[in-house]
């Protein structure tokens, strides 16, 4: 249920940070902006938020600074490793994924960066119809994602790689 790619991430966990800042050429075009985007998604949001594969905690840091009590989620154990330390313990970082997730009983704000498109879109919706009963009256959903450029790229990608048409978009 959209955990396939877990391995991956345990093993991209220690570089990561590295990849996001552009030196490496192959991630320079997918984290084109990468600081501005998720500060973005930081001052969009308030309150009590939830989000969503924290990775190693570079949004979460930012949402803990703006002074937002943070509840992080994450499947991969090593990228959780790496943010509880970012983090000093300060905020929790739990295991679960969009899908399955310790239920807060309510949350102002639900956000997520760079990992949406890991969910076909059935599990994209399945996911949305979650959200809409967590959020209270007035919450936000505030997501930065990668997507194609065009549907025709889209269509030329292998399907069972093809995990990225966008359900829709948030600014
Ligand atoms: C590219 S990283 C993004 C990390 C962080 N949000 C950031 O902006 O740097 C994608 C993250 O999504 C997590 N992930 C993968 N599948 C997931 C799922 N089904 N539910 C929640 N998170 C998932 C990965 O473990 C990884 O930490």
């Amino acid at each position: 249920m959209g955990r396939e790619f877990i391995e991956l991430f345990d093993e991209w966990s220690t570089s990561y940070d590295n990849s996001v800042t552009g030196n490496e050429i192959e991630y320079r075009e997918v984290f084109k902006d990468y600081e501005h985007i998720l500060e973005r998604v930081a001052e969009l949001s308030y309150g009590h938020v939830l989000e969503f594969g924290a990775g190693t905690g570079n949004l979460t840091k930012k949402l803990f600074a703006l002074g937002c009590k943070v509840t992080a989620i994450e499947p991969s154990h090593a990228m959780r490793m790496i943010a509880n330390d970012k983090l000093n313990g300060k905020v929790k970082i739990v295991d679960g994924d969009f899908l399955h997730f310790p239920k807060p009983e309510y949350v102002d704000s639900i956000v997520s960066t760079y990992a949406f498109h890991h969910l076909t879109n059935e599990e994209k919706a399945k996911a949305i119809d979650a959200f809409q009963r967590l959020l209270k009256p007035g919450g936000k959903l505030v997501f930065a994602d990668t997507i194609f450029t065009t549907s025709e790229y889209c269509g030329q990608i292998e399907p069972s790689v093809r995990r990225f048409e966008p359900l829709f978009a948030v600014n």
